[in-house]
């Protein structure tokens, strides 16, 4: 049979791994697959740096619109990334009647409604393994492996940059900024790192796997989104000697209220395995009430991890494209109009427990009217550790950090007991509050 026909709309380094992985591995695939898969068209707007990547292999162009207008070309598969010309490029493609692969986890987490909608009236199949943790096969887990199950939660670090850094931290002391500049260095960082620093690639990922656990629309402008810039290493530090880790973690969790989706610091037990997990790589943990807790990990970026995933999808298009779309796996798992209308929670509405340091003033009763404030917000304390003052400002200071680890309660009942706590005159400085998740 005549090998299935790619087109790669934005090739760079993922494009020239897919490129190159199929090649290396293409008898296999084949035999997997059952026909060859094979990539005959390559965009970008400049030519001559995409020859460089794919040489003669295959037909270069510089406008990605001739790859959607040739009747020869099957599946598109989308690395340009963003959200406009990529988003045009994708509609058109599923107007045209190709199946689509992506690794945009950005058009897909605002704009995904509309695509699979379109894909859907359409018959054609968008699929996007590679959007969420690169190369783990988070979405094929959770989408089909774990079908049995009622998702309970997924937690996740999927964000390499952020956990890179966050490692680096601890392993060496260093504050936030210096190890950002380092990771620039090294090339873990983008010069912009602001989707990364600041949680949104990971609040992208989480509410595709989010729409995928439970059937519900992808939606994130609901999610709660806070990133690792304001993390000290001491908060690092003081966590540790309480047995946590501070991770960046994606969480989506289900509650008779409604869905949790919130991206943010987070302590974890030292001893859970997701706390281990260092340097850029990532990692998922489900929760399903079958199967009980399952661990994924692995690279979430890079050239061929990354077109591990984008041939996967590959091979399950050119499997599945002869089928009858009504027999396909759903975009979304579910059926489409099988889809639950369980809200997202607001953050306020949100039950977890927290870490609090605050920076005092060393005198009598300071520790007395802070439990008191949050005993009187019905507020449990977990565990607490006061540093003696001269270890913090040196001999004969007059301040210490109190930690307070308290156990579940709601985000809002917390952030008022903070704003009372705030405006004790004995409390010095503002207070750092870091959420606080067993994963048990
Ligand atoms: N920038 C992402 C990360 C990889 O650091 O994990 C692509 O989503």
């Amino acid at each position: 049979m005549k090998p299935i026909q790619v087109g790669i709309l934005g090739i760079g380094t993922v494009g020239s791994g897919v490129f190159n992985v199929l090649q290396r591995n293409q008898e296999e695939i084949k035999r997997r697959a059952g026909r060859g898969i094979e990539v005959t068209m390559v965009s970008r707007r400049n030519v001559a740096e995409a020859k460089t990547l794919v040489g003669d292999r295959a037909q270069v162009v510089a406008d990605a619109r001739a790859i959607i207008a040739n009747p020869d070309i099957d599946i598109v598969v989308e690395l340009i990334g963003g959200y406009t010309l990529a988003k045009e490029l994708v509609l058109e493609a599923i107007a045209a009647g190709k199946h689509v692969v992506t690794a945009n986890k950005a058009l897909l987490a605002v704009h995904g409604t509309e695509i699979f909608a379109a894909a859907h009236a359409k018959g054609v199949m968008v699929a996007f393994e590679a959007a969420v943790a690169g190369g783990i096969p988070i979405i094929k887990a959770l989408r089909e492996g774990l079908t049995a199950n009622s998702i309970q939660w997924v937690a996740g670090i999927i964000n390499g940059t952020t956990n890179f850094i966050l490692s680096e931290m601890r392993d060496k002391g260093l504050d936030f900024a210096v190890v950002l500049k380092e990771a620039q260095r090294l090339g873990y960082a983008e010069a912009d790192p602001t989707f990364d620093i600041e949680g949104v690639d990971a609040a992208h990922k989480l509410t595709l796997m989010s729409a995928i656990a439970f059937g519900i629309p992808v939606q994130f402008d609901k999610a709660y989104v806070e990133g690792i810039t304001q993390l000290g290493s001491q908060d690092i530090k003081y966590a540790e000697q309480l047995g946590y880790r501070i991770k960046l973690l994606g969480i989506t969790k289900r509650t008779p209220q409604g869905v949790e989706l919130r991206v943010h610091p987070s302590l974890v037990p030292a001893k859970r395995l997701i706390a281990n997990v260092e340097g850029a790589m990532n990692a998922v943990v489900v929760q399903g009430d079958a199967v009980g807790t399952t661990l994924y990990y692995g690279k979430g970026a890079g050239s061929e991890p990354t077109a591990s995933a984008v041939i996967a999808d590959l091979v399950d298009i050119t499997r599945l494209h002869t089928a009858d779309p009504t027999n396909r796996v759903p975009h979304l798992a579910f059926q489409p109009d099988a889809m639950s209308d369980l809200q997202v929670l607001p953050m306020g509405d949100v039950v977890t427990s927290y870490y609090l340091r605050l920076r005092v003033a060393d005198q009598a009763g300071v520790l007395a009217t802070v439990t008191g404030l949050l005993a009187a917000a019905d507020i449990s304390i977990d565990a607490v550790l006061q540093r003696e003052a001269d270890e913090i400002g040196g001999e004969g200071a007059t301040q210490t950090d109190v930690i307070i680890l308290t156990h579940d309660c709601t985000e809002s009942r917390m952030n008022a007991a903070l704003a009372q706590m705030q405006a004790l005159p004995t409390v010095l400085a503002p207070i750092t509050r870091i959420r606080k998740e067993e994963l048990a």
